[in-house]
């Protein structure tokens, strides 16, 4: 029997077939009254021009099993993968329990912070791996005060008696998530320097989710030279006065620039 198709090539399939690399950030306000109603609403506006949906615990926490469920099942009959965003960053244990329960809600990845350390990275990406499930894992983040932790430079504790050197955080975080075979990494569309870093010493390397694209200063074209291959963007489009209408101006865009 053929082996299934992993998530990286779940949604490079679904990039390809729709011509679209944006990944929409479902993030309703606290407001939304009918939040179901809502999410399904919004995929059923935009679902042609976007290869992803990406919840976080906007939708997550105050949703039901059932409804999840659901919105997974709308969102996949549309041609849609699903991530997790909960930057999920525990022992192995706790990674490996709400993967599952993740997986069962028809979840097709979740996004990991890679601070748990190697092994622990490593276990977590071989279970997920193992239900047929991905794993993006953070290397730099787009918020400005990002700049004190993945910008920081250490000395990890095993590596003092080798070379004693210290290396920044977010090169150690891409390294590591590497070596382990996670499906992608996050790195911010704002953070042209890391970007255009990070391709120059891996060309063919790891596919990069940004977000902070827009809202948070970063510019579609800039980052897409710079490395970028999906896009994660969430209020502009969603509080927008036409979701529909912007996802379609900027999938126009991302098309013209040839990515
Ligand atoms: P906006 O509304 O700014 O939404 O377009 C961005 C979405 O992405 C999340 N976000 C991040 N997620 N690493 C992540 O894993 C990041 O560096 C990062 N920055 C923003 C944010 O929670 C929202 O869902």
């Amino acid at each position: 029997m053929d082996k299934p198709e992993s998530f990286a090539n779940r949604i490079n399939n679904t990039k390809r077939q729709k011509s679209s690399n944006i990944v929409l950030a479902i993030d309703p306000t606290y407001e939304v009254e009918n939040l179901f109603d809502y999410v399904c609403y919004i995929i059923d506006q935009v679902h042609n021009y976007i290869c992803a949906i990406k919840l976080n615990f906007h939708v997550i926490l105050p949703l039901s099993k059932i409804e999840l469920k659901k919105i997974t099942q709308i969102a996949h009959e549309s041609n849609l993968q699903i991530i997790a965003d909960l930057k999920l960053n525990d022992i192995f244990d706790t990674n490996q329990i709400t993967i599952k329960y993740l997986s069962s809600l028809g979840f097709d990845s979740v996004i990991v912070n890679p601070f748990m350390g190697k092994i622990s990275l490593k276990s977590t990406v071989d279970y997920a791996h193992s239900l047929n499930f991905g794993v993006i894992s953070l290397v730099y983040m787009s918020h400005a005060d990002a700049v004190e932790g993945y910008g920081a430079s250490i000395v990890i504790p095993s590596d003092i008696d080798r070379s004693g050197n210290s290396k920044p955080v977010y090169q150690i975080f891409y390294d590591n998530s590497k070596s382990v075979g996670v499906d992608g990494v996050v790195v911010g569309g704002n953070r042209l320097d890391i970007l255009k870093e990070l391709r120059a010493i891996d060309n063919e390397g790891l596919p990069i989710y940004s977000p902070g694209i827009i809202t948070q200063g970063g510019d579609i074209k800039t980052a897409l030279e710079s490395g970028s291959t999906y896009l994660i963007i969430g209020r502009a489009i969603i509080n927008s006065d036409s979701p529909l209408n912007k996802v379609k101006d900027i999938y126009n865009l991302v098309r013209d620039l040839e990515y």
